[in-house]
């Protein structure tokens, strides 16, 4: 059986990933494609406990080195129990966030620079790196008002303009650093256009 790809979302809060990525499932699904949708911190029982630990806006404060290891501790469950499995049965995983908001929220944001992430990244299987990534990009100004739009601000939602400016950046850098892996979307036009965009990018991969 051949094996199935990874594609990622990427991108800042409000950005729409979440219903891009319900819209990507069902376009990859018309194609003939088995598509699992999944999402990081999460994907796993686990996964799910440390989500909530992570984005509780109440949650004890903790420092960024323990963030960032909270993350690859859910992903490390993730890859192994989850994605590297789905992908050998030939089935196409679409994963909302990955290793790549690491880079930007506990690198870039949190200031932990890039390399802890890549220490722990070098602990994941060769076979976990995504085929794409699709970096959902937009001003920060307008994403943070779109997802307080929508009700209660988690954890990293209730960070300020700066910090997810540097989140921003960091995204941006990586993607112009890999051109052949990463696809930056304008996230600020209206859905139907972002969701050409996205399928303009898959396209490559069928
Ligand atoms: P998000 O994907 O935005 O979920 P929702 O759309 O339901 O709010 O929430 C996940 C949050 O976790 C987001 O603020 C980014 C953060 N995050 C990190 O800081 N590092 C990581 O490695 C991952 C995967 C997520």
């Amino acid at each position: 059986m051949n094996e199935g790809r990874f594609i990622t979302l990427e991108g800042l809060e409000g950005a729409g990933k979440t219903s891009r990525a319900g819209e990507l499932k069902a376009f990859l699904e018309r194609r003939g494609k088995r598509v699992l949708l999944t999402r990081e911190p999460g994907g796993t029982a686990l996964g799910e406990r440390l989500r909530e630990l992570l984005l509780s806006p109440t949650a004890e404060p903790m420092a960024p080195l323990t963030e960032l290891l909270l993350m690859f501790a859910a992903r490390s469950e993730h890859v192994i129990q989850v994605i590297l499995p789905a992908l050998a049965g030939g089935q196409w995983v679409l994963c909302d966030r990955y290793v790549d908001a690491s880079y930007a929220y506990q690198g870039g944001g949190r200031g932990l620079g890039e390399a802890p992430v890549a220490a722990l990244e070098a602990l994941l299987p060769a076979r976990a790196r995504p085929d794409l990534t699709l970096l959902l990009d937009l001003p920060v100004e307008m994403g943070l008002a779109r997802a307080k739009g929508r009700g209660p601000v988690d954890r990293f939602e209730q960070e300020t303009l700066a910090f997810h400016q540097r989140v921003r950046d960091a995204y941006l850098t990586r993607a112009r650093r890999w051109p052949q892996r990463y696809r930056i979307i304008d996230a600020s036009a209206d859905p139907e256009t972002v969701r050409g965009a996205i399928e303009a990018a898959v396209e490559p991969l069928l």
